[in-house]
């Protein structure tokens, strides 16, 4: 698919739609810290979910969802996910791991979601909004297809020095087959940007975390091979320097007298937020 908003970003975006198997099983590539990620957040997320909105089986839209890591642990929890990606191969590839069969794969871009006002009830964009040309539009697409009180998750990185030499110049030193530009400094996104962005779209301040890999001996061992092993991990930290996690609550449409919103009073659980840095 040729995307125009794609080949303005200035990040290589062309390398998801090479990776084939390569997206579960390479260990000598940059994918494999993708699916070790994916570890640390998929059961967070999933926790989230049922922390906000209570169990049960929710409508989720992973955007830019690439190899399935996300929608398809969603859909394994009992999620009715939709996975929308702009490159062909990738959702292949997603579908080909779907073992709950269930997960419905768009091709679209995150910029002009092909679905109406208010469809979801989550809606995870999870280390992609450094991926495009204005992360606003895709936070504001995420906002427009959201239902009210509706959850918006993310994962991103920060732009200083310390980002640009652990998670670009880092990973292009340490780990095999990393391509030109996977990453570019100027697309990292401050937590302070993203929030005012969701504020502009009606989403709540994002309550986030940092994220750091674990000094363990996977870790080590990353330095000697240049690969990635399946018991490499990234850890939760209250540092967002480098890559963050977070999500926001979407507006509600109507409150209550008490001025909170009916489904989180009911559940008398509102997300604390946290000042982004
Ligand atoms: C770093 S990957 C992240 C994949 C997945 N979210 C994950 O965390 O494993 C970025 C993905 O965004 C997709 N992408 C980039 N620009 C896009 C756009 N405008 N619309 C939809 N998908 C896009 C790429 O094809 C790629 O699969």
């Amino acid at each position: 698919m040729a995307e125009p908003t794609q080949a303005l970003a200035g990040v290589n975006n062309a390398v998801y739609r090479t990776l084939g198997e390569r997206w579960y099983e390479a260990d000598d590539d940059p994918i494999a810290l993708l699916r070790a990620e994916s570890r640390l957040r998929n059961p967070w997320l999933t926790r989230q979910i049922e922390r906000t909105l209570g169990t049960g089986s929710r409508r989720v839209l992973d955007v830019g969802c690439g190899g399935g890591f996300l929608a398809n642990y969603l859909a394994a929890s009992g999620h009715r996910v939709t996975g929308l990606d702009a490159s062909p191969e990738a959702l292949t590839v997603a579908q080909h791991h779907d073992a709950s069969r269930s997960v419905q794969y768009v091709e679209g871009d995150a910029l002009a979601l092909p679905f109406p006002d208010a469809s979801f009830d989550v809606v995870c964009a999870m280390d992609f909004l450094e991926h495009v040309a204005e992360p606003e539009r895709a936070i504001a697409e995420a906002a427009r297809v959201l239902r009210p009180s509706g959850l918006f998750f993310f994962h991103t990185f920060n732009r200083n020095f310390l980002a640009w030499l652990v998670v670009i110049k880092g990973v292009e030193w340490l780990v095999k087959n990393t391509p030109r530009d996977l990453h570019v400094l100027r697309m990292f996104l401050k937590p302070a940007e993203v929030a005012a962005a969701c504020a502009r779209h009606g989403l709540g301040a994002p309550e986030l975390l940092g994220v750091r890999p674990s000094l363990g001996l996977p870790f080590w061992r990353l330095l000697l091979t240049r690969r990635v092993s399946s018991d490499f991990q990234f850890r939760f930290t209250s540092s967002t320097r480098l890559g963050y996690s977070g999500f926001a609550v979407r507006a509600p449409l109507r409150t209550n007298p008490t001025g909170a919103d009916p489904l989180l009073a009911e559940r008398g659980d509102v997300p604390r937020s946290r000042r982004p840095r």
